[in-house]
């Protein structure tokens, strides 16, 4: 079973997301976004919240989709302390899977002591995690708490056609349970 998504199904939870944050008076200087998963959720949610987005890479899956010993930084912060070090940070990645890859991440930004650091998923599945979520993270954000299943998002789509037919077909499948 895989939970296909929309553009529109992201845009709507990610607006949801950006709802809660303003309530939350949580008031970001800047995004961090963890490519490429996080690339278009942190675009999206900066439509909401207009900061500047700063990017990384980590990759934790090899070509073959099997996880590497540990994950690998590909790109990284210039001029990191300048642009961390005393900053309302926020973190957006689209999944919170095992763990593993949000906290390498977490604990890496705060060693350049950011006034603060809180994340944002869209989705966080609800299974047994490898990673942890340090404790200086008090604010976490996730759009929706799914089951463990494989979630397809519209932007590994190559048809978007039957993506958003799928999607669709999934939402038809809950209201008649
Ligand atoms: P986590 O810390 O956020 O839980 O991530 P984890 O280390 O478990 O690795 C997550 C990798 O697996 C990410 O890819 C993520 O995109 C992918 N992933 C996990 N569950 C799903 C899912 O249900 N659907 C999709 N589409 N991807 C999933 P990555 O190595 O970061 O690469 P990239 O795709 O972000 O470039
Ligand atoms: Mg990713």
């Amino acid at each position: 079973m895989k939970y296909y998504l929309s553009y529109n199904d992201i845009h709507k939870l990610v607006k949801s997301i950006a709802e809660r944050i303003a309530e939350d008076n949580y008031n970001p200087d800047l995004i961090v976004a963890i490519g490429t998963g996080g690339f278009i959720p942190a675009r999206i949610l900066n439509t909401f919240l207009n900061r500047t987005i700063l990017t990384v890479g980590i990759k934790y899956y090899d070509e073959n989709n099997q996880p590497k010993e540990f994950p690998e930084t590909i790109q990284w912060i210039d001029e990191v302390e300048k642009k961390l070090t005393g900053k309302r940070v926020l973190l957006v990645d689209e999944v919170d899977d095992s763990r593993t890859t949000l906290e390498y991440c977490l604990r890496e930004l705060l060693k350049h002591n950011p006034e603060e650091l809180a994340v944002m998923v869209l989705h966080n599945k609800k299974k047994e995690k490898k990673g942890s979520i340090p404790e200086e993270i008090k604010r976490y954000y996730a759009g929706e708490e799914i089951e463990d299943m494989w979630i397809a998002y519209p932007w590994d789509a190559e048809d978007i056609e039957e993506q958003d037919r799928s999607s669709k077909a999934n939402k038809r499948r809950e209201v008649s349970g």
